[in-house]
């Protein structure tokens, strides 16, 4: 009996090791996906704070354990490849994997900005939602609520735990290729809509996300433009943005951008990262650099990035070396790995990790199709053209935009996987780059009005030839024309203009029939030239897995219009801050050493040139009221098939100023209503334009009348002082403006502040 307890004392420490052996090969042989185990650990107390949780954490580990998880393993481990070797990544854009001593779980992060990315690698489904900037022209935190919570469900469901979406860099150059992705041109609007979207999606137990961080608001040439602004123009436009956004939801990661601003490179910017993010706003989360965004180790990690991806260039073996030679100081990785881990225990990875099943695609497509009729916009309806009368019409031409088969998508990072392929295959096998592929989502705009008018004779024509479009349109008692510009991340678009002679197409079915609508599908603003001759437009943006339904349901009435222009639709591109694109894309022969535009001044690695934000305060609107420029359609601006009336506004005055105005449906349908609060300041501030500071989507019934009041932020009526490096609310009189668009403020009154915040 001795003898074999002393046999079994002595056998203990070997079997140990073979079943630690044992269980570590188990987790490393996990399928794609499945997170390594959990033993215990002190940090594994729920009762601990996700601060005290992490710092016990980081105290347990090895100085190689803390490199791996500041960085990728490579392009490589993102798209894969016949040398690559098997990880349990899920294929999304990022993957790093855990540490299953410590119960460390992978990071399994997808572009997520409109809807699950790269799905298709384990045959998974995503929703397809409409894009960022049709979120936006709901103007409505509920709408941005739904369409972050259904992005974290959908992550949380194929095993992901790490978003990379929330975009919210400003559109004030509306030619940029992305301006699909993000919410618009204002700050506030957009940061209390990506607040609202990453509030709700990190509820999911998903880490919440935004970039790009910051002014990387174009394209072309975004990794080697040195943007140049000044300390008071950024903090109120793009930063704001940010501020709010990362306030009003504690979302756990900023990823800094591919430009340089005021000659340093995003990521290794301390003013944008120490100074700005982590100090002044208090952000706990980490940093995580674009793809292929970091420059340098030393230098980025004492200016505050925490995590370079997707590969480990300068986060790897080069990270280690500065640790131990004291380049980068203990404490600062220390603090890199806390961030991470404060991060991943706060949005319950540790806790509650994510189990993969089929996302429930009826939620989705639901939640697409709201989205997209809370987000189109209605801009022209000359004679109550519409909506649509379904039993009065006999025929309908619907015409272009491979309305038959499907809706168009923006490109890039964002796209998500159409389910069944792209439903109009290219013409010509794929080319690279895969991302400028055009992708249609199977929702056909033909099928859908059809079903809405079915006593109706329905004719498609693709719109390539105007003379046939135009004879069916003359033969038909409505055309439809739908008209796209198809964008995407990586390059912005040379012109305002609709591509491959839409204009023309339009303007060939305008006058071969007075009722003509024009649908467009596009990711941002373009021109009208043929506007007058058109009885109604609709701005369906890239709409998603359900935009040929929701635009049957505006056109024909079952949904009554209520979006407004989060971005204004200029005239033309010579209104515009920089009437020429500012930057070119290089010569596809020479992109690395040809400058963007002869004579552009060289900079270290002669490819960066200055990009001078010179339109300053005056970003979108802003620009269009100091410049005395009218729009071809204002910020703010959308119709509704009923009308409203505003009256009888009462002023609170500071400390906490407020207001309060009646807001009535004066039509016959219900409705709702985006009314807005605009504010001048005292002359003081040096900024004779007005600024949105508050708004609310009111539903009314006919005839109904509420009153509307709303506080009015104290933080959205200061400045930026630069001298004192902080907000700064001056005391004077401010104007306040109330109405239905930036440029229709039918009540006006005024309040004054007192003192200094
Ligand atoms: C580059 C894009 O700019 C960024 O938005 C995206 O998240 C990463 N690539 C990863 O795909």
């Amino acid at each position: 009996m001795r003898n074999q307890r002393s046999l079994w004392r002595l056998a203990q420490p070997v079997l140990r090791a073979a079943l630690i052996t044992i269980s570590v090969a188990s987790v490393w042989a996990q399928p794609p996906g499945r997170t390594p185990q959990k033993p215990k650990g002190p940090w594994m107390q729920k009762a601990l704070s996700p601060d005290q949780r992490a710092d016990l954490l980081v105290s347990a580990m090895t100085l190689d354990e803390k490199i791996s998880l500041l960085h990728g393993g490579g392009w490589q481990a993102v798209f894969g490849g016949p040398d690559t070797p098997p990880t349990r990544s899920l294929g999304g854009a990022g993957f790093i994997p855990g540490i299953a001593r410590l119960g460390i779980p992978d990071l399994q992060m997808a572009d997520a900005a409109v809807g699950v990315t790269r799905s298709a690698k384990f045959g998974r489904y995503s929703t397809p939602l409409p894009s960022g900037v049709s979120e936006a022209s709901s103007w409505d935190l509920k709408v941005a609520r739904e369409y972050g919570a259904l992005i974290g469900r959908e992550l949380r469901d194929q095993g992901y735990n790490m978003s990379l979406g929330g975009g919210v860099n400003l559109t004030r150059e509306p030619r940029n290729g992305r301006s699909f992705e993000y919410k618009g041109e204002d700050p506030i609007l957009a940061g209390r809509l990506v607040g609202a979207e990453m509030k709700a999606l990190q509820e999911q137990g998903i880490i919440g996300h935004t970039k790009h961080y910051a002014l990387n608001d174009q394209e072309n040439g975004r990794s080697y433009v040195n943007v140049k602004a000044g300390k008071r123009a950024m903090r109120e436009t793009d930063l704001l943005a940010f501020e709010i956004g990362i306030k009003e939801s504690g979302l756990g990661v900023v990823m800094c951008s591919y430009n340089l601003l005021n000659g340093d490179y995003a990521c290794e910017n301390g003013y944008l990262l120490n100074d700005v993010l982590k100090t002044q706003w208090g952000f706990q989360g980490f940093v995580v650099s674009d793809w292929g965004a970091t420059h340098s180790t030393v230098r980025a990690a004492l200016a505050g990035l925490d995590m370079e991806m997707p590969g480990d260039n300068f986060f790897g073996a080069a990270l280690k070396k500065a640790v131990e030679t004291g380049a980068v100081p203990v404490t600062r990785i220390n603090d890199m790995v806390h961030r991470v881990l404060r991060t991943e225990f706060a949005a319950g990875l540790f806790d509650n990790p994510p189990s993969r099943k089929v996302p429930n695609i009826f939620t989705g497509l639901e939640v697409a199709q709201r989205v997209a009729e809370q987000g189109s916009v209605l801009l022209k309806n000359a004679g109550g053209q519409l909506p649509l009368a379904a039993s009065g019409i006999r025929s309908i031409a619907v015409i272009g935009s491979h309305a038959d088969a499907g809706v168009p998508s923006g490109g890039g990072s964002a796209q998500v996987d159409p389910p069944g392929g792209n439903a109009v295959p290219p013409l010509h096998p794929p080319q690279p780059p895969w991302y400028e592929q055009v992708i249609w989502h199977p929702s056909s705009p033909l099928k859908a009005i059809r079903t809405k008018a079915p006593g109706a004779k329905v004719e498609y024509n693709p719109g390539t030839d105007p003379a046939a479009a135009a004879a069916l349109a003359a033969a038909s008692d409505v055309a439809i024309v739908f008209v796209n510009q198809p964008t995407s991340e990586g390059a912005d678009v040379a012109s305002l203009s609709l591509p491959n002679d839409q204009d023309a197409l339009v303007r060939a079915v305008a006058s071969a029939n007075p009722h003509t609508v024009v649908v467009l599908e596009t990711g941002g603003a373009v021109t009208m030239p043929w506007i007058d001759q058109v009885s109604a437009v609709l701005a369906a943006w890239f709409p998603g897995i359900r935009g040929g339904e929701a635009i049957a349901s505006i056109l024909f009435g079952d949904v009554n219009p209520s979006a407004k222009l989060p971005l204004t639709f200029p005239r033309s591109e010579a209104d515009l801050p920089h009437p020429e694109l500012a930057v070119q894309p290089p010569p596809a022969s020479d992109a690395d050493s040809v400058p963007p535009f002869p004579g552009a001044p060289y900079k270290e690695n002669k490819r960066q040139f200055d990009l001078e934000f010179n339109e300053g305060l005056k970003v979108g609107y802003k620009w269009y009221d100091a410049e005395g420029k009218t729009p071809l359609f204002p910020f703010g601006f959308g119709l509704s098939y009923t009308t409203y009336a505003y009256s009888d506004l009462k002023v609170t005055p500071g400390p906490a100023p407020a207001v309060a105005f009646t807001l009535k449906n004066t039509g016959t349908r219900p409705g709702a209503e985006v009314a807005q609060v605009y504010v001048t300041l005292p002359a003081a501030a040096g900024e004779p334009f007005k600024r949105l500071v508050s708004w609310d989507k009111v539903r009314l019934a006919p005839g109904e009348a509420k009153t509307v009041t709303l506080a009015l932020d104290p933080h959205y009526l200061s400045i930026f002082d630069p001298d004192k490096d902080a907000w700064s609310l001056l005391p004077g009189e401010y104007k306040v403006h109330v109405g239905g668009s930036s440029r229709d403020l039918p009540l006006s009154g005024t309040f004054g502040i007192g003192g200094s915040r």
